[in-house]
């Protein structure tokens, strides 16, 4: 048959086709990136590819394009951006061969010393489903399959293959849940990974309630499950994974699913032939959808100037301005402005192979900060060397992908700089009153120096265009577009999971997530803490206006319609994010959670009403008793603004018998 077929024509013709044999040895792989094929019937093997800031050397064998990394990527809150961004990585994984991109990585930020934090998109349910469903329709829109991971809860890197975390079915279904959820039901997901550590008791790659219950019955997945690479070692048998609903384990010729333990386990009567054969289905299912049965020929380009500019566009729309004091950014462009450049991240670069795990991209170039600040200079500004005799100076401070940093595999054991890099910063605000910290990380870090800088910007770990876009940001060429996808607390026992022990990092390989859906900024709200910087916090070189606050049951009662005006008040283009956060009068549920944003640029005195429309259903519950969601009438606070601190329009709404 061919792809002129039906879908699942082709699948069961293909089935029948194949021997026992054959099938039990396609539910493992061949090598480290790719899985068995069946020469007899011409399938090749597959081959996939890391992962979510673009095509990992490692695993493609080619330098690609590096785009920002993940919650760079989520910073810039805009969604046809990082559609765009999908398409071009859905390329490039095309390019090398790829039917299968390793991507989108969607679990939340539950610690800032997560050393995946980097890769990750946000603290928040709502904004990281939001943005998981386009970077996944951009992908497969190429015909690549994106493989969202890691399902589930794999929220640190200590420990990571022996812990059990221990959450409830309310936090599950409120923060830890939804992306997936959304990334199949709505972005179409076709695979999705299965994480190293155990559920409630189950290690997650022969989780029923995940594999199963969640993801095929509730959510309707028809795609495969791959094995996080050697996590199905940890599992008690190829019977029990098959059956929970693994398809894949991966890499090499697997450990619990190589082909004799499925053979025997069918021979014993422990599978059924039919169970075996859903699964292998699955798996025929998304190389039909792929191409990959048909042998289509890679299409697809790498390292395009298209792509190499739409990584520093999204690095401009990531980067977030934190602090920026009586306006010192953008630099004013004034002929000869001393600018003292300095700091242990000025000239360093971050991306090579395995640089930071496997989320390592190695582009075929990387400009540095420094090299930026060069290329972008255009004759308008005199770099120096010292602070004293700048009239601003810039420090570029961070952290990196070295183990025990922006790393996978350890997570970080404070939140503070490493080195001597805070006392630079002090020492260069002591001398020069416009210092400006750029900040190359991933994850929030400690600023004991705040109050005595001008400006710190948020540059993430930008890509291999990241030293241009800073240079256009700090020049004001480009706006920095970001808000922030996390909280940033200001002390570390602030956060959540950080009260004990037992919550983090776990003892004796067990995690109790105690503080249940108060993560990030629902558990800053309710415990009445201020953050360093508040979740969705992120300034602008304009000003932005908001006024005129409509909200209203729409007609068919089921939808709450809010809107509101927004004005570029300023002197400058800009992009502004409204943000829309909404209360619920249960007392047991955190104070706030977000339910909607628009993304709008303006020019100056442009005005745009802004919609929202958020289904009654989003301001459910969940109630474990009846193991439902449950909504309860009462008054909803309505809330409208930049952050989720910073609140411009405010409205109650009574929603009594729906
Ligand atoms: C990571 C995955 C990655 C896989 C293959 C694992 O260590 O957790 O995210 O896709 O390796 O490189």
């Amino acid at each position: 048959m061919s792809e002129s077929d039906p879908l699942e024509q082709r699948v069961s013709d293909l089935l029948q086709r194949l021997t026992l044999a054959e099938k039990v040895s396609l539910c493992a792989g061949k090598s480290l990136f790719k899985t068995q094929g069946v020469p007899r019937l011409s399938i090749a093997p597959m081959k996939m590819t890391d992962g979510p800031r673009g095509i990992a050397f490692h695993s493609a064998l080619h330098r690609c394009t590096a785009f920002p990394s993940g919650i760079a990527q989520a910073a810039s809150w805009n969604e046809s951006l990082l559609q765009g961004y999908g398409e071009a990585v859905g390329d490039e994984a095309s390019s090398v061969g790829a039917r299968v991109l390793l991507g989108p990585a969607i679990n939340i930020t539950r610690t800032p010393l997560n050393g995946r934090t980097f890769e990750y998109l946000s603290e928040d349910p709502y904004l990281n489903a939001r943005l998981a469903v386009p970077i996944i329709r951009g992908i497969q829109q190429r015909g690549v399959a994106a493989c969202v991971k890691h399902l589930a809860v794999n929220n640190q890197e200590t420990n990571r293959v022996r812990l059990d975390a221990k959450v409830s079915e309310q936090a599950l279904e409120e923060i830890y849940l939804p992306a997936f959820k959304a990334a199949v039901e709505t972005g179409g997901a076709w695979s999705v990974m299965a994480a190293y550590n155990a559920l409630n008791g189950f290690p997650c790659c022969e989780s029923e309630y995940l594999l199963q219950h969640k993801l095929r019955n509730e959510w309707g997945f028809r795609g495969f499950v791959v094995s996080d690479w050697f996590a199905a070692r940890r599992t008690s048998s190829a019977q029990a994974c098959l059956r929970a609903g693994l398809n894949l384990e991966m890499p090499g010729k697997g450990s619990r699913l190589k082909a004799r333990n499925l053979r025997n386990a069918v021979a014993a009567g422990q599978l059924t032939e039919a169970e075996l054969d859903g699964r292998v289905a699955d798996l025929l299912r998304v190389m039909a959808l792929t191409g990959h049965l048909d042998n289509t020929p890679s299409a697809g380009r790498r390292n395009t100037p298209a792509h190499q500019q739409l990584a520093r566009t999204m690095a401009e729309e990531s980067f977030t301005l934190l602090k920026n004091r009586d306006a010192v950014l953008p630099l004013a462009p004034r002929c000869g402005l001393r600018i003292a450049l300095l700091g242990p991240k000025l000239a360093s670069r971050n991306c090579f192979p395995l640089w930071g795990g496997s989320a390592g991209v190695w582009p075929p170039y990387e400009v540095t900060p420094l090299a930026g600040m060069r290329r972008e200079n255009k004759g308008r500004y005199t770099f120096v060397r010292s602070a004293e005799e700048a009239d601003v100076a810039v420090v570029f401070a961070g952290l990196s992908h070295r183990p025990g940093l922006d790393s996978e595999g350890v997570d970080r054991k404070a939140l503070a700089l490493p080195g001597a890099q805070d006392a630079l910063i002090r020492k260069t605000a002591a001398v020069n009153p416009n210092t400006v910290v750029v900040l190359l990380c991933g994850a929030p870090v400690a600023m004991p120096w705040l109050n005595e800088v001008a400006a710190v910007m948020m540059a993430w770990y930008p890509g291999m265009e990241g030293g241009s876009a800073i240079a256009r940001v700090l020049f004001g060429d480009a706006e920095p577009g970001g808000r922030l996808p996390v909280t940033f607390p200001a002390r570390l026992a602030d956060s959540p999971a950080h009260r004990s022990l037992r919550t983090f990092p776990g003892e004796n390989n067990v995690v109790h997530y105690d503080e249940a859906s108060f993560v990030g900024y629902r558990y800053a709200d309710y415990a009445g803490i201020a953050p360093l910087f508040p979740f969705g916090h992120g300034l602008t070189y304009t000003r932005f206006a908001f006024s005129d606050l409509l909200c209203e049951l729409g007609a068919d009662d089921e939808v709450l319609r809010i809107s509101c005006q927004l004005t570029n008040t300023g002197q400058r283009a800009g992009s502004e994010v409204a943000q829309l956060y909404i209360g619920s009068p249960v007392e047991s549920c955190p104070p706030q959670a977000l339910k909607g944003f628009v993304k709008v640029r303006l020019a100056p005195g442009e005005r745009r009403r802004l919609d929202f429309e958020v289904p009654l259903d989003q301001l459910a519950h969940y109630d474990e008793i009846s193991a439902s969601w449950v909504r309860t009438a009462g008054d909803y606070r309505v809330h409208v603004g930049r952050s989720s601190r910073d609140v411009q329009l405010s409205a109650a709404i009574s929603l009594d018998d729906w």
